[in-house]
């Protein structure tokens, strides 16, 4: 069995934080889960490059685009490792071979007649990188960003999205959890059949911007950062022709949080069937960290540390919290006090009680030798019921995680840690 895993690949406007390292460490949790199974993985993440917003954000800095990618995608490849996540590629989108890949993609699909030329006006959201159309804009403003978008009206080259709404709409009805958990399926379904899906504008001229894939048929224009960046998810494998592409493509699942659900619902699935390759086979979104009921974001300046919070609580615990908190698909309030509370309640009192009080008595009554399990006889109703809590926990944990239900896997398991306490504490050994 093979498993493919992916997060997105982060913008290097900003250093990164925790809702970074969420989604990151997720991913690893996964690789981790399916190579203990015993599955072949492919675990990839990295850094998205291009764009306006990056060009603006190293004038900032007072750097050159390339000084200022080189030094923030160091930030995050240096990161991962401290939070103990071992990704098996770690891609830039400025890497060569990326580049040419991008390039034979545009190549394809527009000789095959799916990229064209025009005009157009549209409300341009620099946080977003992309074009909202009127209806989209809540009283004028972006809906992520909250702020007023720029009009721009130029001559672009165009992916015949349209095309493929339909086949994406039935692509969805027909595989149920392509998208999970439902809430996003249902929000993309709806938006399939709300209306007409638009074109996607993929060209930026490079008299506006010049730092981004020049487009193989025309040298006078960049490629649009989106269609550029969820590339990587192929090029990483060594897409056309690598051993990579053709063993995990046909496993690849993506875990993104829904800020970017559209590009990855809507973009990415229409952008490989017109270049002829297979959808993936399900994109995994998760909801976001709220700080106070906002979201946790460099825009809104409220983020959070990761490596402060593991440096005070240990990776293990850090981690722990990141899953058992926050219920897939569904936001989740950051709190140190929240960390704090599953610490003492799940770690410290449930499963370090349980660790200590079998240590203990395994030193006191058994010299610190782990005896052998007694037979069935002998142990009587009591151990066979836990016996069947345990195979239930293993059995409900697998199948929960798998379902990235990782919240309510832990909690399985957190029913045999339990069990076990409860059993602890009626047969009393130390009345025995
Ligand atoms: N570069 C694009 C993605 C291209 S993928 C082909 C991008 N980058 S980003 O730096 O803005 O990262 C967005 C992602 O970071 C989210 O989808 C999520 O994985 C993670 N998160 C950022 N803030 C988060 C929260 N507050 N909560 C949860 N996840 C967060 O979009």
């Amino acid at each position: 069995m093979r498993f493919f895993i992916s997060t997105p690949i982060y913008y290097v406007n900003a250093k990164p934080h925790l809702g970074h390292a969420y989604t990151t460490i997720v991913a690893d949790s996964l690789n981790r889960f399916h190579r203990a199974l015993g599955h072949e993985t492919f675990f990839v993440t990295g850094t998205d490059e291009h764009g306006d917003k990056i060009v603006k954000a190293a004038a900032k800095a007072g750097q050159t685009p390339r000084e200022y990618v080189d030094e923030i995608s160091a930030l995050f490849s240096n990161l991962w490792p401290e939070l103990g996540i071992e990704p098996t590629a770690f891609i830039r989108t400025t890497d060569p071979a990326h580049i040419a890949c991008v390039q034979e993609m545009l190549s394809r699909v527009h000789a095959q007649g799916d990229i064209y030329f025009d005009e157009y006006g549209g409300h341009y959201c620099y946080g977003c990188e992309r074009f909202y159309t009127e209806k989209e804009l809540e009283n004028g403003l972006c809906p992520q960003h909250q702020v007023a978008p720029e009009y721009i009206k130029e001559s672009n080259y165009f992916f015949r999205m349209s095309r493929y709404q339909g086949w994406l709409a039935e692509h969805i009805r027909q595989n149920r959890d392509f998208i999970r958990p439902e809430r996003y399926r249902n929000e993309v379904l709806s938006l399939l059949e709300s209306g007409a899906l638009e074109d996607l504008c993929i060209s930026r001229p490079k008299s506006r911007l010049s730092w981004g894939v020049e487009l193989p048929f025309d040298r006078d224009y960049v490629c649009y950062v989106w269609f550029d960046a969820l590339l990587n998810y192929v090029t990483a494998l060594g897409w056309p022709d690598g051993e990579g592409f053709k063993n995990f493509w046909p496993v690849a699942q993506h875990l993104v949080a829904k800020d970017i659900l559209k590009p990855h619902a809507v973009f990415w699935p229409t952008m490989l069937k017109a270049a002829g390759l297979e959808p993936y086979q399900h994109l995994n979104v998760h909801g976001y960290w709220l700080v106070r009921d906002t979201k946790m974001s460099k825009s809104l300046g409220n983020v959070v540390e990761p490596l402060a919070l593991k440096n005070t609580y240990g990776l293990g615990a850090f981690r722990y919290f990141l899953l058992r908190e926050m219920h897939f698909g569904h936001d989740a309030g950051f709190s140190e006090e929240a960390l704090e509370a599953r610490f003492d309640a799940d770690l410290a009192n449930d499963l370090g009680n349980l660790f200590n009080r079998v240590l203990a008595m395994t030193h006191k009554y058994f010299g610190g030798e782990v005896p052998e399990p007694g037979g069935a006889a002998e142990q009587g109703e009591i151990v066979a019921e836990l016996r069947t809590l345990a195979l239930d926990a293993v059995r409900n944990y697998v199948t929960l995680f798998e379902r990235v239900e990782f919240s309510k896997a832990l909690e399985a398991l957190w029913e045999l840690v339990r069990g076990l306490n409860r059993f602890i504490d009626q047969s009393a050994p130390w009345a025995l």
